[in-house]
């Protein structure tokens, strides 16, 4: 999930003096914000703090953040033209700085906690560059998806060859694990996903599994609203299965299977509320886990800008205490 960001005042002060691309694009801005809450969080893993967007400028499609309005995109893909013109790169040469943060961020952890590394997955970075920016409907997308599906297949093969690449170069880079974010692929129904999206996904994995060096670490795959498609996410790939809130915990388990480990999946609101509130969830998380192994405590999606950063120091301390021997 996100960790770091504006519930972190150390956060909100660096935004104050460079906006959310300048600290993805400077490494030692990068390296700084990945070590946050580190230092203030008895979390047990680092995530390169970095933006899924990042890899669409090298593919052709610009894009900011706006304050209030989360990221647009200049000029939307929505034609079948639109798709078959965007390209794929080297992540050494166009995204070299956040390479370059991986290292150093591995320098700085020194093996105190892994490093997360991340990308997002084909849905959820098509959707970006077809809507443009945040969507409720994904209407664009999925208008382009079912009238053009020919032009989609080829540009999400692409996609997930630059998702690939890109994470094969992060690992080259030093980062202990990688996390593929579909966040908004819950959008779909289970025989669409199976029909649009799950080869896509499934030959990132493979060639993340085929990768001498890749293939060394553990994978992640998630998606938000997901409850209704986990066994096809599953069928997609991912070592670990991360489950969002709504589904409790066991019953995701059961559909994602045992072979395979968990992540999540405390509601990110709750920590708004008070202690006894926080604690009687978690319980109730790590009850449905019930010790088994393969269960990643994590929240269910990110934290909200307004959690009190107490509330996810009390959080992070409540569950080492619960759950070391
Ligand atoms: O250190 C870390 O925890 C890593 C941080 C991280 C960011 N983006 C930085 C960020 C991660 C893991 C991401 C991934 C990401 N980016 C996702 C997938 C994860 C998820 O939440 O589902 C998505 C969908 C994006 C795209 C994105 N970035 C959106 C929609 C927004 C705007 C929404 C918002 O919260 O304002 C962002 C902005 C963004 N990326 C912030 C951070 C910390 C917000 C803080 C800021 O504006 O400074």
């Amino acid at each position: 999930m996100r960790q770091a960001g504006r519930y972190m005042a150390e956060y909100r002060s660096l935004r104050e003096r460079y906006s959310l691309l300048d600290l993805c694009r400077t490494p030692d801005l990068a390296t700084e914000v990945t070590l946050q809450p580190i230092r203030r969080i008895d979390v047990d893993a680092a995530i390169l703090f970095s933006d899924l967007l990042l890899p669409l400028e090298p593919m052709g499609i610009r894009f900011d953040f706006v304050e209030g309005e989360g990221p647009v995109v200049d000029e939307p893909l929505r034609h079948d033209a639109d798709l078959a013109r965007v390209r794929r790169f080297d992540p050494r040469d166009r995204l070299g700085y956040v390479l370059e943060a991986v290292r150093q961020i591995s320098r700085a952890l020194d093996g105190r906690v892994p490093l997360i590394g991340f990308a997002g997955a084909p849905f959820t970075l098509a959707s970006y560059a077809i809507e443009g920016g945040h969507s409720s409907s994904f209407a664009h997308t999925k208008a382009l998806m079912y009238g053009a599906p020919e032009a989609w297949h080829r540009f999400c093969d692409l996609l997930a060859d630059i998702i690939a690449d890109y994470l094969i170069a992060q690992v080259e880079a030093g980062v202990d694990a990688v996390q593929v974010f579909d966040s908004w692929v819950g959008a779909l129904n289970a025989a669409d996903y199976r029909e649009f999206i799950l080869p896509h996904t499934r030959r990132i994995f493979s060639r993340l599994a085929d990768d001498p060096v890749a293939s060394r670490v553990p994978t992640i795959h998630f998606g938000v609203g997901t409850g209704a498609i986990l066994g096809e996410i599953r069928d997609a790939g991912g070592d670990v299965i991360g489950a969002d809130w709504r589904t409790p915990l066991d019953e995701a388990w059961a559909r994602i299977g045992s072979d395979r480990a968990i992540q999540g999946n405390l509601d990110p609101t709750v920590l708004l509320g008070p202690l006894d509130r926080i604690f009687a969830a978690t319980d109730d998380v790590l009850a449905r886990a019930s010790g088994r192994p393969g269960h990643i405590f994590n929240l269910g999606h990110g934290i909200l800008p307004s959690t009190p950063v107490e509330h996810v120091q009390a959080l992070a301390r409540y569950v080492h205490q619960k759950t070391r021997g």
